[in-house]
């Protein structure tokens, strides 16, 4: 089966292709530096020559560049995965695309499901959501896998930094006051293998189970790697959002649940815990 990953130098795209190479998929990892997904004329150029049977858009432009450039927004998040998923459909493609949990408000205090309605309230948010009405409505054969605070080797964000920042005794800044479920990038491949395997199609949730702050990530990662409590108390300094003065609006309270992937007979993932668990074990190796 030969594949198309496009943004395969980011943290899905890397740990994607890795994974499905490793799965005997003919994967054809694209950079940045090999496409532009805002050139759809590009774009599908190269799923005509290369007639993939499948293409995994993991493209996107971050949450606060998204605030600072609504335009770029537009284009990365929702132009291009329209247009990639219409030329897939052309060439008789199936497309999956990537969405985030922050297409909800957060005002509440459930697990977001599928079914429940989008309420973003930045322009990543907003971006998103339009992306994935776009991308289900240019290809019958789509699927649209929604994550949340994704880690990983390879991640350049707080979650995957932190135990490596606290063994080198850095200080980390941990928000308290939001909650969202955690998803260890190798989970969240092996799921979407598993979901291709089964040609799934639509809307689906994929994290790890249980909910936490950051602050509470960073405590189980210190933990983890081994530091004290009294270490890990000086190291870890809590702070609320509104106190990091970021561009973009956070959600309060999105942890995700997915009664389409039970109704496929898919179990829930491990605990978030366990999965930190294995990354901080990989990465020591
Ligand atoms: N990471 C998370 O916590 C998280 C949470 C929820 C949902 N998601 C979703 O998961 C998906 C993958 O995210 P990620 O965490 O892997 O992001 P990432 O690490 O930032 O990777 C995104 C990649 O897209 C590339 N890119 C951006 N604009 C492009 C363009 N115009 N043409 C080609 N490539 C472009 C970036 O290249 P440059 O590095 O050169 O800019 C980067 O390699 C996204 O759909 C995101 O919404 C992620």
């Amino acid at each position: 089966m030969k594949t198309i990953i496009t943004g395969a130098g980011g943290l899905v795209g890397g740990a994607l292709s890795r994974r499905l190479a490793d799965s005997g998929h003919g994967v054809l990892a694209l950079r940045r530096a090999d496409l532009d997904v805002t050139d759809a004329a590009a774009a599908a150029r190269v799923i005509r020559e290369e007639r993939p049977s499948l293409v995994v858009n993991c493209t996107v432009l971050g949450v606060d560049e998204c605030e600072r450039d609504p335009e770029a927004a537009h284009a990365v998040n929702v132009e291009a995965p329209r247009s990639l998923a219409a030329a897939c459909a052309e060439a008789g493609a199936a497309f999956l695309h990537f969405s985030t949990n922050y297409v909800f408000d957060g005002e509440g205090e459930k697990r977001y499901a599928e079914e429940d309605e989008p309420r973003p309230a930045s322009v990543y948010g907003r971006t998103k959501a339009e992306g994935e009405r776009a991308a289900l409505g240019a290809n019958p054969r789509c699927a649209v896998v929604r994550t949340s605070w994704v880690f990983g080797a390879g991640g350049r964000n707080f979650l995957s930094a932190a135990h490596r920042e606290l063994l080198a005794g850095r200080r980390v800044r941990a928000i308290i006051d939001t909650w969202a479920s955690a998803t260890y990038v190798e989970d969240l491949a092996a799921r979407v293998e598993e979901l291709l395997s089964r040609r799934a199609r639509g809307l689906f949730h994929v994290v790890n189970e249980g909910v936490c702050t950051y602050e509470e990530f960073a405590r189980e990662a210190s933990l983890l790697a081994g530091l004290d409590g009294r270490e890990a108390a000086t190291l870890i300094e809590t702070l609320t959002e509104a106190e990091m003065h970021r561009p973009a609006p956070r959600p309060r309270y999105t942890p995700l649940r997915s009664p389409a992937a039970e109704r496929l007979g898919l179990a829930p993932l491990r605990q978030w815990r366990a999965a930190l668990a294995d990354y901080i074990r990989n990465d020591a190796r």
